[in-house]
């Protein structure tokens, strides 16, 4: 298996944590999701957590410092050695500034950056139906991906739920945070070359084949 060292970028609801666990699979990498570091922290009611929570319910960011710190930890982790997919992170410039430095204290640089595109139509009707395993973090979609009982997870039986911040009105207040805060981050990348544009519209394994399309095409 090959290794990984990329960056999911996308807006919220763009499929980077479905591709993120299918490039897990096939390549030898760890995913790094923020968010779900974070809802684990909520519900476990750590300090992190309590810090989190109500950045995350209103849909804002939670701040950079204490996010580097989390994702410096996480990456120097055993299961990180051989690579990467970073499912969340960077989300401002100055996140992709640190990120530049835990790598290069590393010793390691970014292959890519694979920027999924979907439009805010197909966002709001993929996050409004999105349920997720309480037990085991599968994810689901009342429409393009039921499970096969209600509300039961079909990997270990869990109860699945809907995101706090999966409600309308938090979608939309998150659109808006990626639109000013992360998008910056398109043009940041595209100026050092790294920047891969993947069309995130259409079914997961289209979409997962597209992934590993521009992946090949950039080690040749
Ligand atoms: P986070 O969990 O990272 O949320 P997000 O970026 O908004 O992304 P999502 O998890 O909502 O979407 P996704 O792109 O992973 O899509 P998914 O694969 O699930 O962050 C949550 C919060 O934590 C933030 O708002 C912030 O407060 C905080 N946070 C996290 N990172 C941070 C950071 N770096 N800095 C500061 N704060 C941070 O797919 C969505 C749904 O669509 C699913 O139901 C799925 O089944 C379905 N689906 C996926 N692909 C397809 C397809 N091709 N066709 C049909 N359905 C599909």
């Amino acid at each position: 298996m090959a290794s990984l060292r990329v960056v999911l970028l996308g807006p919220p609801g763009a499929g980077k944590g479905t591709q993120a666990k299918l490039l897990r699979e096939q390549f030898e990498a760890c995913q790094v999701s923020t968010g779900d570091i974070l809802r684990k922290a909520v519900a476990d009611q750590s300090p992190l957590g309590k810090e989190a929570s109500a950045f995350i319910k209103r849909g804002d960011l939670v701040p950079d410092s204490v996010i580097v710190k989390l994702v410096a930890e996480r990456l120097n982790e055993k299961d990180c050695a051989p690579g990467f997919i970073l499912d969340g992170f960077p989300r401002t410039i100055p996140q992709a500034q640190s990120l530049e430095e835990i790598l290069q204290k590393m010793g390691l640089g970014l292959q890519a950056v694979l920027l999924v595109q979907v439009p805010h139509t197909v966002i709001v009707e993929r996050l409004a139906g999105r349920r997720t395993c309480k037990n085991c973090g599968a994810l689901y979609h009342l429409n393009f991906n039921p499970s096969t009982k209600e509300s039961i997870c079909d990997r270990c039986g869990g109860e699945l739920q809907q995101r706090d911040d999966d409600r309308e009105e938090t979608i939309s207040a998150r659109l808006k945070v990626y639109d000013n805060q992360t998008a910056p981050l398109v043009d940041y990348y595209r100026q050092r070359g790294i920047l891969r544009e993947i069309d995130g519209v259409g079914n997961v394994e289209d979409i997962r084949h597209r992934l590993i399309k521009t992946l090949e095409d950039r080690a040749t």
